[in-house]
């Protein structure tokens, strides 16, 4: 059975599974000292990640996600993003926030599969803010896209 608990003192911080969603090693530490991270568990072995971070007294923030491939498409992060909306409604925040990039496909998918709605884009964000150029599915990461997630507003639509 998967288990997601906050992560431990004693815990080893998933950072191989963090750099498969940042490649910057430098953002992935701010937000590990900015939010809480959450370890999937599956017998022990930890398999996903997630980092939440508030942004105000209404919005928290996804700034990580990441299931390890092997497990891709076995509904591990979608079950993320559940603790997630629970952690944003028990702790009284309206709205669940995430960034991702313009080239990054199934992640788009993911999101708007899990009731996700497209908010606003920050054109050339990753062009700014990433010292490497990101290519994926044969596409310049430039814009990000901002989606959100509202408990009063929030259906997936299949
Ligand atoms: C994004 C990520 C967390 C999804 O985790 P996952 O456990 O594979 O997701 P799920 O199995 O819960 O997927 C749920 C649905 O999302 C959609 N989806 C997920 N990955 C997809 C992909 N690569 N392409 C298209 N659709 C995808 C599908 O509709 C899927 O349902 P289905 O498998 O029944 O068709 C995982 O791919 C990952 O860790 N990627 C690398 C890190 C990353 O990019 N993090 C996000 C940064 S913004």
């Amino acid at each position: 059975m998967l288990t997601i608990t906050p992560l431990s003192p004693t815990d080893e911080t998933p950072l191989s599974l963090l750099l498969l969603a940042d490649p910057s090693i430098k953002k992935v530490r701010a937000s590990l000292a900015q939010g809480t991270c959450y370890l999937a568990r599956l017998q022990d072995k930890t398999i996903g990640c997630l980092v939440l971070v508030p942004l105000s007294q209404q919005t928290i923030e996804i700034m990580n996600i990441a299931v390890d491939p092997t497990y891709h498409r076995q509904g591990i992060g979608t079950q993320l993003l559940a603790y997630a909306k629970t952690m944003v409604q028990r702790e009284g925040y309206a709205t669940l926030e995430v960034g991702t990039g313009n080239s990054s496909i199934g992640q788009l998918a993911f999101y708007q599969k899990a009731g996700f709605r497209m908010v606003d884009i920050q054109p050339d964000f990753f062009l700014l803010h990433y010292d490497e150029p990101i290519i994926e599915n044969g596409i310049l990461c430039r814009d990000m896209i901002r989606l959100q997630f509202s408990h009063f507003t929030g259906k997936t639509t299949l």
